[in-house]
This record gives C-alpha cells, structure tokens and sequence, in this order.
C-alpha cells in the first residue's frame, strides 16, 4: 500500500559508498539532498498540512449499535427509506456505503454494478448522477418500497445531521477508483459536516480510500475494514492513523480486543445478526469501558432491546 503523503516519505539516503553532500544552497532534482527532500515534501503537501492544522476534528463516537445499510434487509439497502425505517426501530447511528458516479457526485450503493439492488443494469461509477438519480431503487425487494431512490451523500447527511444521528460511512469504491473516491468522500464531507455535532466515522476495506480521505479530510476520523486479519493489518491502520478497526466479528475476541484497545484503537464489528454472535461480543467486556464499541446489524427489530434485555 502507498503510505499517506504526509508520513513515512523516505529521505533520499546517499549511494552505497558515496558521502553525504553538503550544500551551501538548496538543489532541486535529482540531485536534491535530504533538506531539499523534507522541504518539497512539505511544499507538495501545504494545502494538507495546513488543513490538518486549521481544520476543527468531527467527532466520531458512535454509538454501540449501527444500523447495517440503514435498515439491513427490512427495507431497501442504502436508501432514505431504510434509515428511517431503522430509526424507527430506535437506532441512533446507521452504516452505508459511498461510491461515485461517472460525473464524480458520491451516492449510496453497495455493489459495483446495479442489478441485485435496481431496476438497471452495468457498472454504476459508469453512469452519470443524472441517470442515476433516476434509478428506481425500491422495487427489487417488494411494491410497497417502488421508486425509492438512491440518496446522494449530500441527501443523507442532511438528514442524518438533522436528526441527531451518527454515520459510519463505508467508502466502497467502483473498482480501480480506490483513491480518487476516498478523496472525493473526504471533502465532500469536510463540507457537508461542516459545524456539524453528529458524529462521523469513515471506514474503509481499501487502504487507498483511506489514505484519499485522510488526504482530503484530515480532521474526519477513519476506520480499517477488515473481512480478515491478513498480513500487515496493524501497521496499516497505524499508519493510516485510524481511531477503530471494524472487522468481521467472527474474528473478534478478548485478545484482539484488548491488541485494539492497548492502542488506542475502538474495535468495531461487522455484520452481527445472530443472538449467540451478540451475547458472545458483548461477554467481552462492559461497553464503553473496555468492551465492544460498536455492533452493525441487519436485525434491526431485534437489536437493540433484546440484547439489553
Ligand atoms: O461496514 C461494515 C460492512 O458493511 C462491510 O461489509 O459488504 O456489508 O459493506 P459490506
Ligand atoms: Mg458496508
């Protein structure tokens, strides 16, 4: 993976057997010293650094229990319809997923492509929001839910922001469009969180988004997906500087909770449906001391009351 622009950057270290050159006056090119290095490096990342300074930290403490794609499977997937049915259900923070459109608007869609969640067909980062907007993303699952919609991001933060609710936005990029998305999602947030007190959290499978949206939105809390604990994982939510781990929960337990919490890291879980999976996260400590931070769940009817129970 490629690190964050403003970390771990090497400083050009001289050849094998050549000595180190002094320069009296910077040089530029290739045959810049390490002043000049740390100097162009700073130089190509002012923009960031000085956000990173100036721009006021969103909150990102969300609740313990998060609504899977809105609603889960109760109603459409990642549509207004399906957070306000799971808000019906007492739920406080919901989980979504972002992607771009051809034209770069960032929309609600899970999938690449249109056909297991609309009335379409093809690659949805293919086509432009005026099309997509007018896609009918309701009927799949049933009559009663035609002609809803797919929200744009912008749509579902108003309504999250006005409503108190917390978001743990799921960065899911078209296919090859890793970076790009992560940077178009972070300022697009940036903006639309803007003064906001609902607290944000933006996660992400992909390292590159991430490291897009800590680009972009450096103030905006970030969080690594994981569907499993492959080689390097720790060192890579380090070095992306993520608050949370949110990782399938069947790889969860008291060590890798305790790994988590000794650094400072929340450990978030994914997609968390069966009652014994529920008893067993919650047995790993008390909530908000030193236990689960965070249960996403499609049993939106179940969850929460009869987990408090
Ligand atoms: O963000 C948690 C969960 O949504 C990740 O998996 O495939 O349901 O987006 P997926
Ligand atoms: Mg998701």
């Amino acid at each position: 993976m490629r690190l964050p622009p403003d970390r771990g950057r090497p400083v050009q270290a001289p050849a094998p057997g050549r000595a180190a050159r002094v320069d009296s006056k910077p040089r530029m090119g290739a045959e810049s010293g390490p002043i000049d290095a740390i100097a162009a490096d700073f130089a190509a990342n002012l923009a960031t650094n000085f956000a990173a300074v100036i721009a006021p930290m969103i909150d990102s403490t969300l609740p313990l229990w998060i609504a899977h794609r809105g609603a889960g499977r109760l109603a459409p997937e990642n549509t207004l319809a399906a957070f306000r049915l799971g808000a019906a259900h007492g739920f406080r923070a919901f989980e979504c997923d972002v992607k771009l459109s051809a034209d770069g608007v960032p929309f609600l869609l899970h999938d690449d492509t249109l056909e297991r969640t609309s009335d379409r067909r093809g690659i949805a980062g293919d086509l432009p929001w005026s099309t997509l907007s007018r896609v009918d993303a309701g009927s799949w699952l049933g009559p009663a839910w035609a002609g809803e919609t797919l929200p744009t991001l912008a749509a579902i933060a108003r309504w999250v922001i006005a409503n108190g609710h917390g978001l743990n936005l799921e960065i899911k990029p078209t296919t090859g469009l890793e970076r790009e998305t992560g940077l178009a999602v972070g300022r697009a947030c940036a903006e639309l969180w803007r003064g906001a007190a609902t607290p944000l959290l933006l996660s992400s499978f992909q390292p590159d988004a991430l490291e897009g949206a800590r680009t972009a939105a450096p103030g905006i809390a970030r969080a690594l997906l994981l569907d499993r604990l492959g080689p390097g994982w720790f060192d890579i939510a380090q070095g992306l500087a993520c608050v949370a781990v949110v990782t399938h929960h069947r790889w969860m337990d008291a060590a890798l909770l305790a790994r988590l919490h000794a650094a400072g890291l929340r450990a978030l879980c994914y997609t968390v449906n069966e009652p014994a999976d529920v008893r067993r996260l919650l047995a790993l400590g008390k909530a908000g001391i030193d236990g689960i931070d965070g249960i996403i769940t499609d049993a939106v009817d179940r969850y929460p009351a009869a987990a408090l129970a």
